[in-house]
């Protein structure tokens, strides 16, 4: 069985170790041994002297390597789309099954590529997409196909995880959180897809497509990021018994999917509070099963290439025996509504004057879009003071209104934050 391996990079390189460390048992699980036929990388020439491979393996040549009429299989571990989808669509038309961990090909583009295994019979398997090393897709795709899914939530950006852990476990502000982060390897250089949501969002896409059968992408996800959480924030959450989280939430609502990711309190109750540091969890929800939770390494060289490798067992097993997994499941093709439909509760803090009638104007507020409130808190600061007010659940569009009417109150010096409640009150 011939590998391309595109991209030997942190997950790519440890791909590479991990076919020579378990060579043996793989030939073993799989039938065949399993061979590398080449790996394309942006610097071929580059000393990698801890790989155990033939430096003339290496080519800068991608394309070239996936035509290959010696090639079974293919793994991406490049990310990207472009030039990603034009190799994985070579491939796949060529009948060579594809493995990748490119979720924002998947989330942008997963249609075209399912389209296109669909018409040559290739696997397209992309467990390593969401989660890392978290057996997920594969139970989505399969176990749980018998039942009706109606809840996914999860916390799928390690990086996110790791700063909202140590501002909920030190009080730190966000950016000396970040620059922990950064320093301990967790957060990259440029850290905007994982802190602004995109990374998030791109796997909530993926994760809802298999849990309601219908094809949803980025651009159908609400996403909002956690660069504006205060240490302010983190405590209030705290005096409530909760936490604030960076969830992926995706719902089925009778005949429509909501699929959204933002930062949320959640009690400390809840199953996914106490997943800390970088690590990932997703809480899955469906009719027959009840509740399942899924726990683990979310990223890194090794857990996301543990992944990778299960996948490539599968496909090449597939190949060996002439068989192929089941296609994309795609038939419910379910209506993805907006936010300002969605339903939660809400905590609301607000810089306002401290004076007679600010209470009443704001409190007016609530009530004329409909939002009702749960909870007022007031800290006086001379004669200003923080408001904070948490809300019974309403429709994401009142309370949207709620805030823009805020915001004209002479009254109320700033909307500090906005932040959704979720799980069952703390
Ligand atoms: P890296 O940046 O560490 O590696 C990327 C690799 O791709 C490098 O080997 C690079 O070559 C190669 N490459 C880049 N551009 C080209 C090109 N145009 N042609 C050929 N090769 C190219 O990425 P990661 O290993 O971290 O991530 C790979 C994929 O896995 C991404 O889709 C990512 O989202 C996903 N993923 C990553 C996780 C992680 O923990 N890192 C976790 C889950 C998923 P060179 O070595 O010469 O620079
Ligand atoms: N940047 C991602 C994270 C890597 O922090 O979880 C895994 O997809």
């Amino acid at each position: 069985m011939k590998i391309a391996l595109l991209g030997c990079g942190t997950v790519g390189s440890s791909v590479v170790q991990l076919l020579h460390e378990q060579a043996a048992d793989l030939t073993a699980r799989v039938g065949a041994p399993l061979e590398l036929a080449g790996i394309a990388v942006r610097r071929p020439g580059r000393e990698r002297p801890d790989l155990p491979v033939d430096p003339k393996l290496f080519t800068a040549d991608a394309l070239g390597l996936v035509k290959r009429d010696d090639v079974d299989v293919v793994i991406e571990v490049v990310g990207g789309i472009e030039p990603a989808r034009t190799w994985l669509l070579e491939a796949l038309g060529a009948g060579k099954s594809v493995v990748t961990a490119n979720k924002a090909l998947l989330a942008e583009d997963g249609a075209v590529l399912h389209d296109a295994a669909a018409q040559s019979g290739a696997d397209l398997f992309y467990e390593a997409s969401v989660a890392g090393a978290i057996p997920l897709l594969r139970p989505l795709r399969e176990s749980l196909h018998g039942d009706r899914v109606t809840r996914v939530t999860g916390i799928v950006n390690g990086t996110t995880n790791f700063i909202l852990s140590a501002m909920d476990a030190t009080g730190q502000s966000f950016t000396e959180a970040l620059e922990e982060a950064t320093a301990l390897g967790y957060a990259e250089a440029d850290p905007t897809a994982d802190v602004e949501g995109f990374d998030a969002a791109a796997k909530a896409a993926i994760l809802a497509s298999l849990a309601f059968h219908t094809r949803v992408t980025a651009a159908d996800v609400h996403r909002e990021g956690i660069t504006d959480v205060t240490a302010t924030d983190v405590a209030s959450a705290k005096a409530m018994g909760c936490v604030i989280k960076l969830l992926c939430i995706a719902s089925r609502v009778d005949d429509a999917v909501s699929v959204r990711v933002h930062p949320a309190m959640i009690p400390r109750t809840h199953p996914l509070a106490g997943v800390v540091d970088a690590f990932n969890a997703v809480y899955v929800e469906a009719e027959a099963a009840g509740q399942l939770m899924f726990y683990g390494r979310g990223a890194g060289g090794a857990p996301t290439a543990s992944a990778v490798l299960g996948d490539l067992v599968a496909v090449a097993r597939n190949r060996l025996t002439g068989s192929r997994a089941a296609k994309e499941s795609a038939y419910a093709d379910l209506r993805v509504r907006p936010i300002g439909e969605e339903i939660t509760r809400y905590h609301v803090c607000l810089d306002v004057a401290d004076r007679a009638g600010v209470l009443a104007s704001v409190a007016g507020v609530f009530a004329r879009h409909g939002v009702s409130i749960a909870t007022v808190n007031q800290a006086g600061r001379g004669d200003a003071a923080v408001l904070v007010i948490v809300t019974h659940r309403a429709p994401d569009a009142a309370l949207a209104a709620t805030v823009a009417e805020l915001r004209s109150l002479d009254a109320v010096k700033a909307v500090a934050s906005v932040l959704r409640v979720e799980g069952d009150q703390p």
